[in-house]
């Protein structure tokens, strides 16, 4: 982090000269008639460290999904490496590859997320629609599969795997494309305490390695551990001499 987060540099009202790697600007989202993201503004910079906390149905899987381009503003406008992120951009198959190169999304539900025959093309499919050459693909199965240590599970059906193996080969499919900025959508729920705590030290690995995470989680231990600030989604009010921001209230 390059400075100390307090809501009024979030909430830049004027934006600095540098602008932030992550910006949300009045940004809004209904689904059908259930408004999900009002109004929101947000700022994360490369590197920053931030974990969403909010009540279920406040909107923080919505965010995610907004970050990662998987919806977009219906109002308001999303930036991402002062780039726009909308629809119209979107169509540019060029744009939207590189988005979901640089930004990778961890599904809750790793079901959700997996869907090849084997793990070892699972985590060669990203790389593969980057149309990088096989020989690197390779390479970065390999690196990704010693990474997450899932070796041994190169051969195996990804649905027939365990909830933690799941969630093992999920990471290792977005860190395949070595992005930026990873989003986990609430990574630790449905994990036994080991898989748990492997995971809270390899988020710290990544946070130490200088991605930017953002994080919906409900774990207080995660929170106390990987947040530089934190982002209260809805009524939710959290720990107010925390550095935080409220949005969607
Ligand atoms: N696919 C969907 N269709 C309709 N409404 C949805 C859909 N996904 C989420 N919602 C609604 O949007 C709101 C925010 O949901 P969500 O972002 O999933 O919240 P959270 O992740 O904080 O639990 C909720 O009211 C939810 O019911
Ligand atoms: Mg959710």
């Amino acid at each position: 982090m390059t400075h100390t987060h307090t809501p009024q540099s979030l909430h830049r009202a004027h934006p600095a000269a540098q602008p932030s790697l992550i910006e949300l600007r009045d940004f809004c989202y209904a689904y059908d008639e259930v408004i999900a993201l009002r109004h929101v503004d947000l700022d994360i910079d490369a590197g920053d460290s931030v974990v969403l906390m909010g009540d279920n149905g406040s909107g923080k899987s919505t965010l995610l999904k907004a970050l990662v381009g998987l919806i977009f503003p219906q109002q308001g406008t999303y930036r991402f490496d002062g780039k726009e992120v909308n629809e119209q951009t979107m169509r540019d198959s060029a744009f939207a590859k590189r988005l979901h190169q640089r930004i990778g999304f961890i599904f809750q539900d790793s079901d959700a997320q997996l869907f090849c025959p084997t793990v070892e093309d699972e985590i060669a499919f990203g790389p593969r629609q980057m149309q990088l050459p096989e020989q690197e693909v390779q390479r970065r199965v390999d690196d990704t599969c010693a990474l997450l240590d899932i070796e041994k599970l190169r051969a195996r059906a990804p649905y027939n795997l365990s909830g933690g193996e799941k969630k093992r080969v999920a990471i290792a499919c977005v860190l395949s494309m070595n992005p930026d900025v990873l989003c986990l959508d609430e990574p630790l729920a449905g994990l036994d305490a080991k898989t748990r705590s492997w995971l809270l030290m390899f988020l710290r690995q990544l946070k130490g390695a200088g991605k930017t995470l953002v994080i919906a989680t409900h774990d207080q231990s995660l929170a106390d551990e990987l947040a530089d600030f934190f982002v209260y989604v809805g009524d939710f009010h959290g720990y107010e001499d925390r550095p935080h921001v409220h949005i969607n209230a």
